[in-house]
């Protein structure tokens, strides 16, 4: 993996958008992150914004950092290098772990937003949440983060 990236617009490279599961970042209001494996994820427009739209279930920590933490959370669609990534931020919860350490994820920080992006990610987006509501599954939540700025790692633009 090169390890450098370049700012692309909302929509670009989403083959590798739709085919992966994420990596949702959030933070609670001292700084604390979490990260959680996510899939239902969808890139979609909102008000004239380009959002994602991240469906969370209410059991999970990340829903509490959502609603209670910053009103932020960035989106890492992984690469192989730290795609074992998912295993463990889709396993455990945060409120027992840090995920982030236990996976050996390094963080880059938030050029629009506090939360930070993951390094080595294939494509990462910094969103500010602008609308949340109830999914069409009584247990999931939607929160809808407004696009702030998007990356590609150099190695899918090449
Ligand atoms: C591949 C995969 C995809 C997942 N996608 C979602 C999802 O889209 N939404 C969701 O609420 N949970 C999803 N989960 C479950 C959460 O990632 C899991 O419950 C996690 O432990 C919650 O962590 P937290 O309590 O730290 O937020 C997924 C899990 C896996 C393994």
């Amino acid at each position: 993996m090169s390890g450098t990236r370049q700012e692309i617009g909302p929509y670009e490279y989403m083959d590798h958008f739709k085919k992966n599961t994420a990596l949702i970042v959030s933070m609670d209001k001292e700084g604390k992150l979490n990260v959680m494996a996510l899939d239902w994820k969808t890139i979609e427009e909102l008000d004239g914004n380009s959002v994602i739209r991240a469906q969370v279930a209410y059991t999970r920590y990340t829903y509490e950092l959502l609603t209670e933490g910053v009103n932020e959370f960035t989106v890492n669609i992984p690469s192989n290098e730290i795609n074992h990534a998912v295993d463990i931020a889709g396993s455990y919860s945060g409120r027992n772990i840090d995920k982030i350490k236990e996976a050996r994820l390094e963080t880059i920080p938030g050029k629009r937003t506090k939360v930070p992006t993951i390094k080595n990610s294939l494509l990462s987006y910094e969103c500010q949440i602008v609308h949340s509501c109830k999914s069409d599954m009584s247990s999931h939540h939607y929160f809808y983060g407004k696009i702030l700025i998007a990356y590609a790692s150099d190695d899918i633009t090449k």
